[in-house]
């Protein structure tokens, strides 16, 4: 492709893209096509002479298309908001266009320091003290699996440089609780800690951690012989938005020198309004921290950053420095292929970057609060109607409800609840996600898209009345 057809093509797709996110509530929210619909539609092997691009475009439209499900559909309730707002689209373009790769600084000064400086900002607009030294990664649970790793090289002395794990004569333990998201788990198996070194800590009615239950697990494994590693503590924990207490954690963390990593990857957006901050309170006595800006916050995914108290520990957990990669500015700047598994790089501050500028503080919190309100709008409307029962307490944006008819119980209801979330899914008016909480189907509302107004919310409120009242 020529730069002039680039050019071409370019300006086309950018078209394409601005006319999807105007017309995207056009869309069924989610894709209706069956397993294997659209693997059947593609050649099986790949083409042997160049196409061309108009052809590949009628494609996108026939086949892609079918299958996509909208995440940002205004009327998007699953999982947790991903907001690629269009100015970190533009800055993912830039990145990819660029087609740089940090290997190290010297391989792009540029997006070393820009993120350096992106990742001091967004620290800044959390509340957060300067102790706190941030890097760029993909997702929560690379991050996840960094701090296991380091928390693990801390509590062995650096068994890494010996025998590993293997070669400690005592089992080193995690604690995180039954409603921390599964890439923890994942993150602790993949460390080497083995499932019976994972015990679940007790939660309160509020499906937060009990930091006294907390300390008698320590205590109970340092009885036992075993040795107490880390605890992971979630802001905002995934099927419903629980808060651990951070700041009674931590005592606890410090009291038995055990590694605290707190998971704020979908909550974390919140805390650069200082109404909500209350939720991590004493979040400055952990050790790392992950927060996902493709969530909630309006950057492209993938965009998690992972800030940490002691950069010399995970530098030296996670360095090789090969000779090839050695170059003489290396004292006086920052490598972050040290700071994480990959070595090489995409340059994703810049997404982050033209977001925040482009919105602004002001802009990107505005937002926040409008989910916010629409929540507590909608959460009163629940409490209010003969039936529906909002099933855990709402700090944030996402509401488990569920509907239950006088005497339908058990088993029972568990169908009525799927039966309904099927209808109100398929129907392709809006999405919300069926999830088990307490061993019992609810739904839940994840309210933040950023089309999503209250009148998206009022439309699926009236719409779930319908699916319920239907069947
Ligand atoms: C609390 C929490 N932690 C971790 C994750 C995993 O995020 P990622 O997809 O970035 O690994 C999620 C995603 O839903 C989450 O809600």
């Amino acid at each position: 492709m020529t730069p002039e057809e680039f050019r071409k093509q370019g300006h086309a797709i950018v078209d394409w893209i601005a006319d999807y996110r105007r017309d995207v509530a056009k869309f069924p929210v989610m894709a209706r096509t069956e397993p294997g619909d659209i693997r059947r539609a593609l050649p099986g092997s790949a083409p042997d002479q160049p196409e061309s691009f108009a052809d590949i475009m009628r494609d996108l439209d026939s086949v892609i298309m079918p299958g996509v499900s909208h995440w940002q559909h205004p009327s998007f309730f699953g999982y947790f908001p991903s907001n690629g707002l269009p100015a970190s689209v533009l800055g993912d373009f830039i990145s990819t266009g660029l087609g740089v790769i940090g290997l190290s600084w010297q391989a792009c000064p540029a997006l070393t320091e820009l993120e350096e400086v992106v990742c001091d900002w967004v620290r800044q607009m959390l509340g957060l003290s300067d102790a706190w030294s941030g890097v760029i990664h993909d997702t929560a649970s690379t991050n996840t699996l960094v701090a296991l790793i380091c928390a693990r090289e801390r509590a062995s002395g650096f068994a890494l440089s010996r025998g590993g794990l293997q070669g400690e004569d005592r089992p080193l333990i995690v604690y995180a609780s039954m409603h921390a998201h599964s890439s923890v788990d994942k993150a602790a198996l993949l460390a080497g800690f083995g499932r019976d070194n994972m015990p679940l800590v007790p939660c309160d009615e509020k499906n937060a951690m009990r930091a006294d239950e907390l300390a008698k697990l320590i205590e109970t494994d340092l009885r036992a012989g075993n040795v107490p590693c880390a605890v992971v503590a979630t802001t905002g924990t995934t099927t419903a938005t629980a808060i651990d207490p951070i700041g009674a954690i931590a005592d606890v963390a410090k009291r038995f020198g055990i590694w605290l990593h707190v998971d704020a990857a979908m909550a974390g957006s919140a805390m650069i309004l200082p109404e909500c901050r209350w939720m991590w309170e004493g979040v400055e006595g952990a050790d790392s921290l992950v927060v996902n800006a493709h969530k909630w916050l309006g950057a492209a995914f993938d965009c998690s950053l992972y800030y940490v108290r002691d950069p010399d520990h995970l530098i030296r957990v996670m360095s090789t420095n090969p000779s090839y990669l050695r170059n003489s500015a290396d004292g006086a700047v920052k490598n972050f292929r040290d700071w994480g598994l990959p070595l090489g790089r995409r340059f994703r501050a810049l997404k982050l970057w033209m977001l925040i500028r482009e919105q602004g503080i002001a802009g990107l919190q505005g937002r926040l609060r409008r989910d916010l309100e629409n929540a507590r709008w909608f959460e009163a409307q629940l409490r209010a109607a003969p039936e529906w029962r909002v099933l855990a307490p709402v700090p944030l944006q996402t509401i488990c409800v569920r509907h239950e008819p006088a005497g339908v119980s058990g088993d029972d209801l568990d169908a009525h609840t799927q039966r309904w979330a099927e209808r109100l899914n398929r129907g392709g008016a809006a999405y919300a996600t069926p999830a088990i909480l307490d061993g019992r189907w609810m739904v839940r509302v994840s309210i933040g898209g950023e089309q999503t107004e209250r009148a998206h919310v009022e439309a699926l409120w009236k719409e779930m009345q319908r699916v319920v009242s239907a069947g």
